[in-house]
């Protein structure tokens, strides 16, 4: 694919690498292509970062026809930026868009486009420890009109964002409360994919959560609300017993990049990893009579991020006295390790950007 290149007049100021937060910063370039139909992918250029004009009708705006993906780049200790396994969000982006009719960007376009978009803004990789450039890839209907249709054009773009932690705590436990009113996705519905309206209604769930004190919520399955899912921003694991569970990839959960790397490090460690349906009373119990030993979420925002406390109806349980545990800790140093260059990538995940 040919990029067309467009400098910027007025480079931005790089903000506090101290002082990052999440998606608050924005970089000097965009990447942009478009697709209409009978004409396929074109015009693909990186571009200044700016504003995009839409007609109030388009189609977007009304019906959400929208997919994004995240990633990071990473600058190692010797300077260099690398990526993390760029391809499976390509994959994960050609899945959502196929439940919701959108065009594929087909892998190694997404992989060069991500690619070329770093390479270009190298320099807005951030190195201060734990800070990484966040890569978020997004589509949308781009055709105006009020019909509901699968639309005749889109816009597949990408922005960057110097980021630190996606929470406030870091690596500090968070708690997290499990949603018993409200559902995120049932079988047959759009829960495996990355749009934006899956985010769009679970916003209640996190609003009530923050209300009750808590950072996130923990949703259960949408038809008996009784199996332990994924949470807002991340996939979730537990430690029972000395075995590993988490939720199974059946339509309703996001299949994460760190969920599928983290599974692969476990298992290479002789842990039991169990995908497996698991309920909130058995985890709830498991709690109580203390062979809950850890509980993590895993994503490319979060990272591994330990929750220290459940609260579900009337009750609560403590885990691993909101400590991070052992297990998170060996699996947090073990990923970021590969991540930022620590430690070797024995794996292949690591695709260099130069
Ligand atoms: C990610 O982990 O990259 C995500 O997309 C989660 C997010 C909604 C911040």
């Amino acid at each position: 694919m040919e990029i067309r290149f467009e400098k910027t007049e007025h480079p931005m100021e790089k903000p506090d690498q101290k002082n990052l937060g999440f998606g608050k910063h924005f970089t000097d370039y965009m990447f942009v292509m478009d697709w209409d139909q009978g004409q396929e992918w074109h015009d693909a250029r990186i571009v200044p970062y700016a504003p995009i004009a839409m007609d109030p009708a388009t189609m977007v705006l009304h019906y959400a026809q929208e997919t994004f993906e995240g990633l990071k780049a990473y600058r190692t200790e010797e300077g260099k930026v690398q990526l993390f396994r760029p391809e499976m969000n390509a994959r994960r982006m050609i899945k959502s868009n196929a439940r919701l009719c959108m065009p594929a960007v087909p892998e190694e376009m997404f992989v060069q486009a991500v690619k070329e978009l770093v390479r270009v803004q190298e320099d807005w990789v951030p190195s201060e420890p734990d800070t990484s450039l966040y890569i978020r890839p997004f589509m949308f209907a781009t055709e105006y009109s009020l019909g509901v249709h699968m639309a005749k054009s889109y816009k597949f773009v990408i922005i960057t964002s110097p980021v630190g932690a996606y929470y406030p705590e870091g690596i500090d436990p968070v708690k997290i409360l499990v949603e018993d009113e409200y559902v995120r996705a049932v079988q047959g519905g759009t829960g495996f994919t990355k749009c934006g309206g899956n985010y769009a209604s679970s916003i209640a769930g996190q609003v009530k959560a923050e209300k009750m004190g808590c950072t996130q919520v923990l949703w259960l399955d949408g038809v008996h609300r009784k199996y332990v899912e994924e949470v807002g921003t991340m996939n979730i694991m537990f430690k029972i017993a000395g075995e590993i569970y988490t939720a199974p990839l059946e339509g309703t959960v996001l299949p994460g990049v760190t969920r599928d790397s983290l599974i692969h490090i476990l298992k290479d460690w002789g842990y039991k990893v169990n995908e497996t349906h698991l309920s909130i009373d058995d985890l709830m119990k498991a709690g109580h009579d203390g062979t809950l030993e850890e509980a993590f979420g895993t994503g490319t925002a979060a990272v591994v991020s330990p929750v220290g406390e459940l609260v579900y109806k009337d009750d609560k349980v403590m885990i691993n006295d909101f400590k991070i545990g052992p297990l998170t800790q060996k699996l947090y140093d073990t990923l970021t390790g590969i991540q930022w260059g620590r430690i070797e990538d024995k794996y292949g995940w690591i695709l260099p950007v130069e």
